[in-house]
């Protein structure tokens, strides 16, 4: 193998001489530099096999920032050069985010030599290694077909909505998913469209929670020049962008009402007309939903326009949370590892006894998106090849539930609700009575707790 090719970033003059010495002790060849402007520079100058990233400078010494910062660019720069960061002592949380931006691994300092030269050495290999299987995979790239996202359900829970989902997938139908927070709504969105004859055009996604009042039309419709004072140009809607495409309204349910009637006459024609301008242009897309709101109580309640509601749920796929479909957490768990540690090319095989009960015992609030997270974090933190309960960070780690003085408020009075409707079998009006509430007053809570 040619010698490897090594950038060092420090701006102690000492330690880059330490490490200069090092490194080519150990078949290495190593350029310094003293800043991470320097770096990029270096950067530009030549190839390198991997770069050493100091993450303090002393413009800034406890952040980390300044070292973060330039792990983003150079993501983007090289994103096949592996950057191994170097952190103070006990800063793992630097070290976490570090590896998020694109790091594939890290040091403490002090250092520990043999460490350091195994760790570059082994990232080297993979990177070269990946640098020849992305350009293979550039040329078998056009040789595939699109497939499905891959979409974990094995649960009893989640046949029927498999089965539903394969039926409806294909049609044009109006599809609402609902479902708690990070329950898999949007995977399931792009699955849908991804069975369907309009696989090949656009998925165009928008979260309407993010669109102000003054930007809603605009967003969805479009607008002609000069409409308003910040019009400078024509702007093609995410309507007619999804043309012949699928539309994802993500989060409905926070569409205020006097929108609510603009969405629902462009549902019902088909017809967008830009802001500012008469002419109607017809559009063919599919509209497929998400909202983790009970619409049909939005509706009583007066928040949502009950005919809107017809328009969008021509279909209703309705999600569990993660406690409601246990039989998943094991394969997602497994799923996520993998993916992890591919990703962040960590030599883990799997789960220890004490890892597989704790992640069965949790109680998932915030569902897969979050034990998406607990996995991440462990694959980066995990030292040995499989992941142990105390990787995992989860707290109660024993299973216990969590205590109520441990607590925010907030999350105390979801808590409790959750727990009066389970023990009441979801029916409102018994768990409103077992907690002193009114029914209207439990359904607020439920709403604003997302329930
Ligand atoms: N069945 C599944 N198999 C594999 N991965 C899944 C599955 N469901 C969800 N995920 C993954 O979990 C994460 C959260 O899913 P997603 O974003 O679709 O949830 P969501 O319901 O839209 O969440 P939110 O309400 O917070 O927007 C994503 O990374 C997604 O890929
Ligand atoms: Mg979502």
């Amino acid at each position: 193998m040619t010698t490897p090719h090594i950038l060092v970033a420090d701006d102690q003059t000492d330690v880059l001489e330490a490490l200069k010495l090092l490194l080519k002790g150990n078949g290495f060849d190593a350029d310094t530099v003293t800043s991470p402007a320097a770096a990029l520079a270096a950067l530009e100058r030549r190839d390198y096999d991997a770069m050493l990233l100091d993450m303090n400078y002393t413009r800034d010494t406890t952040s980390g920032k300044e070292g973060l910062d330039i792990l983003s660019t150079l993501q983007q720069l090289e994103p096949t050069m592996p950057v191994i960061v170097m952190t103070a002592w006990g800063s793992i949380d630097n070290a976490v985010e570090a590896m998020r931006r694109g790091a594939r691994d890290y040091v403490e300092k002090p250092w520990d030599n043999a460490r350091l030269v195994s760790i570059l050495a082994t990232q080297v290999e993979l990177g070269r290694a990946l640098r020849r299987a992305q350009r293979l995979e550039s040329e078998n790239k056009l040789l595939r077909r699109d497939h499905l996202p891959q979409m974990i359900a094995e649960s009893p829970k989640m046949q029927p909505i498999l089965q539903l989902m394969e039926r409806v997938g294909p049609s044009d139908a109006n599809v609402l998913i609902t479902g708690e927070h990070g329950t898999g709504k949007e995977l399931v969105a792009q699955w849908l469209h991804a069975s369907s004859p309009r696989s090949a055009r656009s998925f165009i996604a928008v979260n309407m929670g993010g669109l102000s009042e003054g930007l809603f039309e605009s967003e969805l419709f479009g607008h002609v020049k000069g409409a308003f004072t910040d019009a400078k140009t024509d702007r093609v809607g995410r309507f007619e962008l999804a043309e012949s495409g699928t539309l994802f309204l993500d989060e409905i349910g926070t569409v205020p009402l006097s929108l609510q009637a603009k969405l629902l006459r462009v549902l019902q024609t088909g017809d967008v007309e830009r802001v500012g301008s008469s002419k109607a242009r017809h559009v063919d897309v599919r509209v497929i939903s998400a909202t983790n709101a009970n619409l049909q109580q939005e509706v009583s309640e007066g928040r949502f326009r009950e005919d809107l509601l017809f328009r969008l749920n021509t279909i209703e796929v309705h999600l569990p949370p993660l406690r409601d479909r246990r039989e998943d957490i094991a394969p997602l768990a497994m799923h996520f590892l993998r993916r992890h540690a591919a990703r962040y090319r960590k030599p883990l095989a799997g789960f220890d006894a004490g890892a597989m009960q704790a992640l069965l015992a949790h109680p998932w609030p915030g569902n897969i998106r979050e034990l998406d997270h607990v996995i991440e974090r462990a694959v980066l933190l995990a030292p040995g090849e499989q992941l142990r309960a105390a990787d995992l960070g989860l707290r109660g780690g024993s299973g216990a539930a969590p205590r109520l003085e441990d607590l925010p408020l907030e999350d105390v009075e979801k808590l409790l609700i959750q727990k009066a409707l389970s023990r009441y079998d979801g029916n409102v009006s018994r768990a409103a009575q077992a907690l002193g509430l009114s029914r209207s007053a439990l359904y607020r809570r439920i709403a604003s707790h997302g329930l």
